[in-house]
């Protein structure tokens, strides 16, 4: 029987590796056989993702990549290093709870940069023909946010839902390339961040209208790994939403 999410020797860069969505996606891909690029800022944290993964060749390497400018360096030596690639899953991103009174051209501007920017400056990089195999998967981590914000989410929402808009004209773009473009957009997931947005004031409302449940890690991580997968492979220029009901 083949095995419709076989990722035997697939390149797939992560990024965000270093926790949450970001450290169990990359375990679970080297369990199906993928050789992963891990990406964040933090080494330590880098360090002990990777020695919890399984198989060879998996590589970390550091980046802030709201530096967007840095990225163009940051490809070049995860294609020395590992080959061109079959996959993006973009997790880093960061979350503010800022209310609209407060929110200024400044904090937009940095939520935008680690969520958004660098997202595209990943998609145009890695879909060059010399980084990137055909066939290739490209999934950015979005939120339900994006569609249904909550109070003082307004710069987070609008960074995902920049994502999303994005996808549609990439994915039609990329499509002769052999290059499939997506976002998922999940509820909450019981991350460290979410933890740290509850002890920064943050509101939770919605477990009410997340009627399933809120989601783990390993929630996510199975639908990152079925979108970089062959198993998806009809899928693109989409939002696929992963919420427990909450935009229902
Ligand atoms: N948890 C949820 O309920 C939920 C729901 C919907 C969407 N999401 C999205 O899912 C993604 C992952 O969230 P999570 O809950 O797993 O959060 P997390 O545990 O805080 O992980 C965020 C990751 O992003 C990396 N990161 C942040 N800023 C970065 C930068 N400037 N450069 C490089 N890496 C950076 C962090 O690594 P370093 O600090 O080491 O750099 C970390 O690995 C985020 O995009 C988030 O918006 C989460």
């Amino acid at each position: 029987m083949i095995d419709i999410f076989d990722l035997e020797d697939k390149h797939i860069v992560v990024t965000g590796a270093s926790s949450g969505i970001g450290r169990e996606t990359s375990i679970r891909l080297s369990k199906l056989g993928a050789k992963v690029s891990l990406i964040a800022r933090r080494e330590e944290e880098l360090k002990e993702t990777l020695s919890v993964m399984e198989g060879e060749g998996h590589k970390y390497f550091l980046c802030d990549l709201s530096d967007t400018e840095s990225i163009n360096n940051l490809v070049s030596d995860i294609v020395s290093a590992s080959g061109p690639v079959d996959g993006l899953v973009h997790c880093a991103g960061i979350g503010v709870n800022i209310p609209v009174s407060l929110t200024k051209a400044d904090t937009l501007d940095s939520v935008m940069k680690t969520n958004f920017y660098s997202f595209a400056e990943l998609i145009r990089l890695l879909s060059k023909k010399k980084n990137c195999n055909s066939g290739a998967s490209f999934v950015g981590v979005s939120s339900v946010a994006s569609i249904k914000g909550d109070k003082s989410q307004g710069a987070y929402a609008a960074s995902k839902a920049a994502m999303n808009a994005y996808i549609h004209p990439a994915a039609k773009e990329l499509a002769p390339k052999g290059i499939r473009v997506n976002t998922v957009a999940f509820g909450v997931i019981k991350t460290e961040a979410y933890k740290k947005f509850l002890e920064a004031g943050g509101q939770d409302n919605a477990l009410e209208n997340q009627y399933l449940g809120y989601g783990e890690p390993e929630d996510a991580a199975n639908l990152l790994v079925f979108m970089v997968s062959n198993a998806s492979r009809l899928i693109t220029g989409t939002t696929v939403i992963c919420d427990g009901g909450y935009v229902s």
